[in-house]
């Protein structure tokens, strides 16, 4: 892998946006247009190797927010950072070395795998766009990623139709870090898996993120694995962060009254159960 030409400086957030805003228009054949405005001015700040989750009701604009953060999509208005450059996509496309740097997970996997391809080759793709390897190196180092994952070398000449959505979810992980990018947006990564298998993803997710020093934006709508993930939260309603603050002060006392809804409107048996069943993972692997 080549180094980025300019290494960040140390101290700037990896990913840092100042007043983020994004219209949606529709309408307009035969009758007037309508705006929504899905983010009204999302100022945000992540440190290398920490994690930040952004957390909200169905439709307060994490999926919008997290396609402006992976430069799918640009912002009508504002700012976005990565590793303290400016990034206008809509001026100049994304710059490779960025392309790069910024990969996404997406809760439903099934729909970015190729179901023609197979899962080894899905692994080596990003390899041949972003690096000089050699054909037998990039086999080399999707089946290295493949293990890592949790997944069996068997596994490589397998289609993606023939794995369980939590092997399909390491799948979907394992391209997104091939690269080694320094951030990674994951938009609600273990929302459609079983409570054991949300935990033993959790604890993928975690190790990575040691182990490649990832930075994590983490979209969900459950708190009680936000809880277990985030050094940060970001609280959103209607396309406003209402509340931004550590992980702990804010399950500790959650000072908005949207906040406060929100967490009352959590089981807390599920909080409990993710927390034994990964206490009990973590004590199996130490
Ligand atoms: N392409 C689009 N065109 C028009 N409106 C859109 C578009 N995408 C999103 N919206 C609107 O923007 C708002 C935010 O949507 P977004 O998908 O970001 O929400 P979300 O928080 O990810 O919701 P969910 O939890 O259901 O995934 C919603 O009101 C949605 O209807
Ligand atoms: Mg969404």
């Amino acid at each position: 892998m080549s180094a980025p030409a300019t290494p960040p400086a140390a101290g700037v957030p990896v990913l840092e946006t100042r007043g983020v805003t994004r219209d949606y228009v529709s309408g307009g054949v035969f009758g007037g247009t309508r705006t929504v405005r899905a983010l009204k001015g999302i100022d945000l700040k992540v440190d290398r190797g920490s994690t930040l989750a952004v957390v909200g009701e169905s439709g307060c604009g994490k999926s919008t927010l997290a396609r402006i953060i992976t430069m799918i999509d640009a912002p009508s208005g504002g700012e976005l950072l990565i590793d303290g450059e400016k990034v206008d996509i809509a001026r100049t496309g994304v710059p490779p070395d960025l392309r790069r740097k910024v990969q996404i997970v997406f809760q439903n996997p099934y729909g970015s795998l190729n179901p023609r391809q197979k899962i080894g080759d899905v692994l080596a793709e990003p390899l041949k766009l972003n690096t000089s390897l050699s054909a037998a190196e990039r086999r080399d180092r999707a089946m290295e990623m493949l293990l890592r994952v949790g997944l069996r070398g068997q596994h490589f000449n397998r289609y993606p139709h023939m794995f369980s959505g939590g092997q399909r979810q390491r799948i979907a992980i394992a391209r997104a870090i091939m690269v080694h990018p320094a951030l990674l947006v994951l938009d609600e990564p273990v929302s459609a898996l079983d409570l054991s298998v949300q935990a033993q993803i959790l604890n993928l997710l975690q190790d990575l993120q040691d182990e490649y020093d990832l930075t994590y934006v983490f979209i969900s709508h459950d708190l009680s694995v936000v809880r277990h993930v985030a050094d940060e939260v970001m609280v959103m309603n209607l396309g406003e962060a209402v509340e931004y603050r550590s992980r702990d002060a804010i399950f500790a006392a959650p000072e908005h009254p949207y906040t406060r809804t929100l967490f009352a409107a959590t089981p807390r048996i599920d909080v409990d159960r993710i927390r034994a069943r990964v206490a009990r993972k973590t004590a199996a692997r130490g």
